[in-house]
């Protein structure tokens, strides 16, 4: 597994999870498979880094050098101190540990190369494949945000996963 930027050869690994049922929910991933949409979204994810609103990154198998899913990360602070990460595989590709090997190759990137501190993600209690990956990766849960923000329509509850900087991991700079 590898991660690297977007490209625009990656239209088929978006189209692949226009119609899953949660990611456009919780992304920006455009739900219909509309070429002009489908491109502004691969422009998105590149223009995070310029805008300095975090990194997007395409995982890769790297055997087949097929894309597979994404895995990012988003700054909640002016300082980038604090950030949240979020990840998602297309469903032909589960189960295979993609996602829980990209997380913990963002993660341990994240600490070594930016000034993070502390690395958030909030995770709905009935995801268990999202929350298991956190898990794996290190993060530890924290507690239940009711009602902590929209998914479609209604507001969900999310469980608050975090993963702090180490002693021994030094800042960025
Ligand atoms: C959640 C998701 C990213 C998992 O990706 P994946 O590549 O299939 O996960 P992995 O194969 O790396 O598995 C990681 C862990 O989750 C577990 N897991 C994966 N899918 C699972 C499921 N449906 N039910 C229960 N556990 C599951 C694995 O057993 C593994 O656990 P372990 O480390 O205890 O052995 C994927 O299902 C997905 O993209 N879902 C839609 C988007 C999403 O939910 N994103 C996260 C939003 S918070």
């Amino acid at each position: 597994m590898t991660l690297r930027e977007y490209s625009d050869a990656d239209t088929p690994l978006v189209l692949s999870v226009v119609d899953d049922p949660l990611i456009p929910l919780i992304t920006s991933v455009p739900a219909t498979d509309c070429a002009t949409d489908v491109q502004a979204y691969i422009d998105r994810q590149r223009s995070r880094a310029v805008n300095g609103e975090g990194f997007q990154f395409v995982v890769v198998d790297n055997a087949s050098g097929l894309a597979v899913g994404q895995v990012g990360i988003t700054f909640r602070e002016p300082s980038q101190e604090r950030a949240s990460v979020g990840y998602w595989i297309a469903p032909q590709h589960r189960g295979r540990r993609y996602s829980a090997d990209a997380l913990r190759t963002l993660v341990s990137w994240a600490f070594q190369s930016l000034a993070v501190q502390r690395l958030e993600l909030y995770v709905e209690p009935w995801n268990e494949g999202s929350w298991r990956t956190a898990e794996s990766a290190g993060f530890a849960r924290e507690g239940l945000l009711r009602l902590w923000e929209h998914v479609g329509p209604e507001r969900r509850d999310m469980y608050m996963y975090s993963l702090v900087r180490r002693q021994s991991e030094p800042a960025a700079g």
